[in-house]
C-alpha cells in the first residue's frame, strides 16, 4: 500500500506544471490537510523541490536526487520491477550480494542505485571513486537467466553498448569509446567502468544470478591524485536529470538483452572499440599476452594476433597497455 508521501509524489509526477491546494490533495487521498503537509515536508527533506504559495497551494519543481518513483515513472521497459535508491552504502555490489544470499529464489530482477558509495570497487578489487551526487552508481541483479556462463562475453559487451547508447541519447555529439571488455572512455580517459559478478552453482556451471555493477562519472571533478590522469567525467556542468538517464540505461539494457542472441549490437561495439588494430598487453590471471587486436568475435571475445603469430580468442582478461 503506497504511503501518502508516495501518492502525493505520484500525483506531482503525473501532473507536472500544475498548482494544487493542500485541501484538494487531502480530499483526493482521503486524509487530513496536516497529513498532506507532513508528506510534503518529508518529500522536501528527501530533496524534492516543492514551492508553496498561499491560496495557490503546492507546485512540484523537481529533484536533483535519485528517486525510485521517478525512475520508475520514466521507464518504458519491464526489465526490472524493483528499484531501490540508497543515500549512502559501502557498495551497491555488496548490498546486491546480500540480497541474493537472503533470497534463494529470486523472483524478479532488481536494481539498486546509490547517491554515494564509501567502498565502491572495480575489477581486481580496485577502488571505484564514488562521491555523492556527481555520478551514477548502480548494481543490476539479473535473476538466474544465464544457463551458460560462456555467454558472459556477449552480455558484457552488450551492457556496455547499451550504456553508451543511453549516454549518446543525451550527448549525441560526444564520441564515447569502449575499451574491451567494458570500460567506457571519452577523449582517451575513462568515464565509466562496469563489473559483472556471477553468483554461481559450481556443480552445474550455471549462475543463480548476475550482478552487473556500473559506475559512471557524470560531473565529478575531485578525483584522487593516483587516478586523476586516467579518469574524467562526462560534463562538469552535467544538467541532465539522473533519473531520466537511469531509466534510459535500463531501457537500453532491456533492448540489448532482447537482441543479444543475434548479436546485433556487436557491429556497434566494434566500431567504438578503442583497441582495434592496436598493439596491446593483455593480463589474464598471472599470464601476460602481447600482440595486435584483430577483432571482437561473435561471442564478445577479444581476438588477438600474438607476437608468435598465433591467433587467440580471449573471454577474459584486462588490457593494461596500448600501443607500447
Ligand atoms: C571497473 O572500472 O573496474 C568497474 C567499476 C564498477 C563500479 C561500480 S559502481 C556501482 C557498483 N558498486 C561497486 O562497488 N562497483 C560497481
Amino acid at each position: 500500500m503506497a504511503s501518502t508521501k508516495e501518492k502525493v509524489l505520484d500525483f506531482f509526477i503525473k501532473n507536472e506544471t500544475q498548482w494544487i491546494s493542500g485541501d484538494t490533495l487531502a480530499k483526493k487521498f482521503n486524509v487530513s490537510r496536516e497529513t498532506i503537509w507532513k508528506a510534503i515536508n518529508a518529500l522536501k527533506k528527501q530533496g524534492h523541490q516543492i514551492e508553496s504559495k498561499r491560496s495557490y497551494g503546492y507546485y512540484y519543481v523537481g529533484t536533483k536526487k535519485l528517486s525510485a518513483q521517478l525512475i520508475n515513472h520514466y521507464l518504458n521497459s519491464h526489465l526490472v520491477n524493483d528499484i531501490e535508491v540508497l543515500d549512502e552504502v559501502n557498495s551497491t555490489q555488496i548490498y546486491a550480494k546480500n540480497i541474493i544470499n537472503q533470497n534463494l529464489n529470486l523472483r524478479q530482477n532488481k536494481i539498486i542505485f546509490a547517491e554515494e558509495q564509501t567502498n565502491g570497487y572495480g575489477r581486481r578489487g580496485r577502488v571505484f571513486f564514488s562521491p555523492a551526487s556527481t555520478g551514477l552508481y548502480f548494481s543490476l541483479i539479473l535473476k538466474n537467466d544465464f544457463k551458460n556462463l560462456d555467454k558472459l562475453g556477449l552480455l558484457m559487451t552488450g551492457i556496455s553498448t547499451a550504456i553508451v547508447r543511453a549516454l549518446n541519447y543525451f550527448y549525441p555529439e560526444k564520441d564515447f569509446k569502449l575499451k574491451w571488455v567494458n570500460d567506457i572512455y571519452l577523449n582517451n580517459k575513462k568515464i565509466a567502468g562496469i563489473l559483472t559478478e556471477a553468483i554461481t552453482e559450481l556443480e552445474s556451471n550455471t549462475s543463480r544470478a548476475l550482478i552487473i555493477g556500473a559506475g559512471i562519472n557524470l560531473s565529478t571533478i575531485d578525483f584522487p591524485a593516483e587516478i586523476k590522469e586516467k579518469v574524467e567525467s562526462i560534463d562538469q556542468h552535467f544538467k541532465i536529470d539522473r533519473n531520466l538517464l537511469a531509466a534510459k540505461i535500463i531501457d537500453e539494457i532491456d533492448k540489448i538483452l532482447n537482441e543479444k542472441s543475434k548479436g546485433n549490437f556487436l557491429a556497434e561495439y566494434r566500431e567504438k572499440l578503442l583497441l582495434m588494430n592496436r598493439r596491446v598487453l593483455l593480463n589474464v590471471g598471472n599470464q601476460k599476452f602481447s600482440g595486435e587486436v584483430l577483432n571482437v568475435d561473435e561471442k564478445g571475445q577479444l581476438v588477438m594476433k600474438l607476437d608468435n603469430d598465433k591467433i587467440k580468442h580471449f573471454n577474459s582478461g584486462e588490457v593494461t597497455k596500448v600501443n607500447f
